[in-house]
């Protein structure tokens, strides 16, 4: 296989297993390129967009490095009243005029399906960069692309997801990726912040092994990988609830003593409080390490998105 079957990355669940080991040995190839100082041309000539309705450090700087490593270049809108979005426009509109400006389009969005309804609204493909509490599914691959570089493998692990899995896109779509692997997963989280009972049945429905828990300290004692997310506070509609649940797993140094050998320590980032700064040191804390496959990655996307059949 040498494309992608469809234009657009909205779901981690769109993928068959042969597009997401294409994804993967593209990033390889576009990462040994670049360590080896190649400059690459593959994007020359071509614009991305990029649209950001909602805060973000890692998905845009990398999407838009991404891009300039391919040698394309890049338009941004980095906040939702920097547009015309703020005077009203529909999604649909912008999506529209975005369409005659540029080649590839990335939109964070806080609505759930956004990145769908401008999938609709245009023939350029759409990358879904986050729609509120939806899914994240260029961070699912580069999640999937640092297990496979900490661990040297996927089958066979056991997995911990923690935290707000209840509002953390990048955990259910990391799930639904990763249940295309003989993987256990451990979901731990507070009664209020459970995994959605539709990701745990379609993760199930594929043969995948599920405990759920709200022990973080079980899952630093059986995980192979944690993968620690932050309790969202701009999901919550009440604060009180959040300052109830905000510091309901705090990872410290200390917890580590009882971990498994070999634990790698993910986080798409930020982070607030829940990883203490001392496990930083870990060997295996791999999250600023995570955070730079956001590059191979998304160069891979972005030229894979653009060729789709
Ligand atoms: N991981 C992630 O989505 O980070 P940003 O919000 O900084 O893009």
């Amino acid at each position: 296989m040498t494309k992608l079957s469809r234009k657009d990355v909205l779901r981690s669940d769109q993928f068959s297993k042969d597009e997401i080991d294409l994804i993967m040995e593209t990033a390889r190839a576009y990462e040994k390129a670049l360590d080896a100082g190649e400059v690459l041309e593959d994007m020359r000539g071509k614009i991305l967009s990029t649209l950001f309705y909602e805060p973000s450090t890692r998905t845009r700087l990398s999407f838009e490095a991404a891009m300039q490593r391919l040698g394309g270049q890049v338009i941004s809108v980095a906040e939702a009243k920097s547009s015309s979005a703020a005077k009203g426009e529909s999604l649909h509109d912008t999506i529209r005029t975005v369409d005659g400006y540029a080649d590839v389009i990335v939109l964070r969005h806080p609505q759930i399906g956004a990145a769908a309804e401008a999938a609709a609204a245009t023939d350029k493909p759409v990358l879904n960069a986050g729609d509120g509490a939806g899914q994240h599914p260029t961070q699912a691959l580069l999640d999937l692309y640092t297990i496979l570089k900490e661990q040297g493998k996927v089958e066979g692990l056991t997995i911990a997801l923690a935290g707000d899995l209840k509002n953390g896109r990048t955990v259910h779509s990391l799930a639904l990726l990763l249940a295309n692997y003989d993987v256990r997963f451990l979901f731990v989280a507070p009664q209020a912040l459970h995994m959605p009972q539709a990701i745990v049945d379609q993760v199930k429905a594929q043969g995948v092994e599920v405990q759920q828990t709200e022990d973080l300290g079980e899952a630093v004692r059986q995980a192979d990988v944690l993968y620690m997310t932050r309790i969202q506070r701009e999901r919550f509609e009440d604060p009180s609830e959040y300052d109830q649940l905000k510091d309901a797993y705090i990872l410290t140094r200390a917890m580590l003593a009882e971990a498994k050998p070999g634990l790698s320590i993910m986080h798409p980032l930020p982070r607030v409080n829940e990883i203490a700064t001392d496990v930083d040191e870990f060997a295996g804390a791999a999250y600023f390490r995570q955070a730079a496959n956001g590059i191979p990655i998304r160069m891979a996307l972005l030229m894979l998105a653009h060729n789709a059949a």
